[in-house]
């Protein structure tokens, strides 16, 4: 990579001068309006990281031959900016999210760069664009930080120019009236990621091919996938989601479990703060209410199998996904086989962890408490 990191002290802003007005929050659909600005750091081999700018949101220009459009260098993160309490502007966990971006990047031979600066860089866009955030609770400013590699050429091989760009979007709630549990379709013969592969890497090429998957699901009825993996039919992730189960023990216990990091699973910000906070909870150094005072929190493999076992005991009581747009996503039912496995989701709509972990930490993103974790602009 080149010589210059990316130096948040050497910003150049200029300003939009034709500020547009924010769609009233209500009428907000994820990831469809955008904010004034955007930040862009163009990269090359020889130079390294250029001075980053904050710009008027607009086009890019693009060579056709451009490598991003043939071989897809393109990686992203999702996080979200708050309005909290006290007016005040918040990130959650940035740092979490640069390290992933630079994990990414490595992999895709894409080039690395100071989490903290480009996080002081955010931070100044979102600043700036702060009217963007809508400060109803539930609703953020969705941040997508972007890194494709430009370089004009058809040769594969790594990308001499690349280009680092983030936009900003206001979102709602996924709830806006309350908990909507969603069905999965668990279909063995559909892969995500495999052992060697890349589905640890937020890489853009990981999400296309699961459109479809999810189109051939809707139609019988099932608003996400659950992504299988092997003979043993081992549970992976929900849709764009991590994945969490409980079950309860004989000993009458209650075990939350997620599928471990090995190398096929994304290594969720959302699924980490749930695993940190049921820790805290266990260890009684941060008890939560209306989790189960005896719990074990467990990151093993859990398959099928164990799944329909469970159901049959009645021991099988709650499943989630995880991840920063919904933050939990309770599931009420899994196909599989032909056949459908019931989930208990609670008279409101989600089990007793998955709301405790939505509101403890809601609560640390709007500032209700203090975290080290909820991060001042
Ligand atoms: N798994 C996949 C495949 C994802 O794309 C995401 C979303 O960003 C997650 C899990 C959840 O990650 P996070 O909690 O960092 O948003
Ligand atoms: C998430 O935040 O959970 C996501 O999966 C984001 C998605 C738009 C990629």
């Amino acid at each position: 990579t080149g010589h210059h990191d990316i130096d948040a002290s050497a910003l150049i802003i200029e300003e939009n001068k034709t500020l547009r007005e924010p769609p009233p929050s209500s009428s907000l659909v994820f990831g469809h309006s955008f904010a004034d600005h955007m930040l862009a750091v163009n990269w090359n081999g020889a130079t390294g990281w250029a001075a980053p700018r904050i710009q008027p949101y607009g086009p890019l220009t693009l060579d056709p031959s451009s490598v991003i459009f043939h071989y897809a260098p393109s990686l992203f993160e999702g996080m979200k900016a708050y309005k909290d309490v006290e007016g005040r502007v918040r990130l959650f966990r940035p740092d979490m999210n640069m390290k992933r971006m630079n994990t990414s990047a490595e992999r895709m031979a894409l080039p690395t760069f100071s989490g903290k600066e480009l996080t002081k860089l955010i931070a100044k866009l979102v600043s700036l664009d702060s009217n963007w955030i809508p400060s109803e609770p539930g609703y953020s400013l969705y941040i997508r930080p972007t890194l494709i590699g430009t370089q004009a050429a058809l040769g594969v091989h790594p990308a001499n120019d690349a280009l680092l760009f983030v936009i900003s979007s206001p979102v709602g709630p996924y709830y806006k009236t309350g908990f909507k549990p969603v069905a999965l379709e668990a279909d063995p013969s559909l892969v995500r990621a495999w052992p060697g592969g890349v589905g640890q890497y937020k890489l853009g090429a990981n999400y296309g091919p699961g459109i479809r998957v999810q189109m051939e699901a809707a139609k019988r009825g099932y608003q996400q996938n659950l992504w299988l993996f092997g003979e043993e039919h081992w549970l992976t992730e929900v849709g764009t989601m991590n994945l969490f189960v409980a079950l309860k023990r004989d000993d009458g216990s209650t075990e939350l479990v997620t599928p471990p990091l090995n190398g096929t699973i994304l290594p969720g910000v959302t699924r980490d703060s749930i695993l940190g906070l049921a820790r805290d909870h266990v260890s009684k150094k941060a008890p939560i209410e209306g989790l189960p005072d005896n719990l074990v929190v467990s990151e093993r493999e859990i398959n099928m199998g164990e799944i329909i076992k469970a159901s049959e005991k009645g021991s099988l009581i709650e499943m989630f996904g995880a991840g920063t747009a919904a933050i939990v996503s309770p599931v009420d039912r899994v196909g599989f086989k032909g056949r459908d496995i019931q989930i208990p989701a609670g008279e409101e709509g989600a089990g007793p962890i998955a709301k405790a972990m939505l509101k403890s930490i809601t609560d640390i993103q709007l500032g209700r408490v203090n975290h080290p974790w909820s991060v001042l602009v």
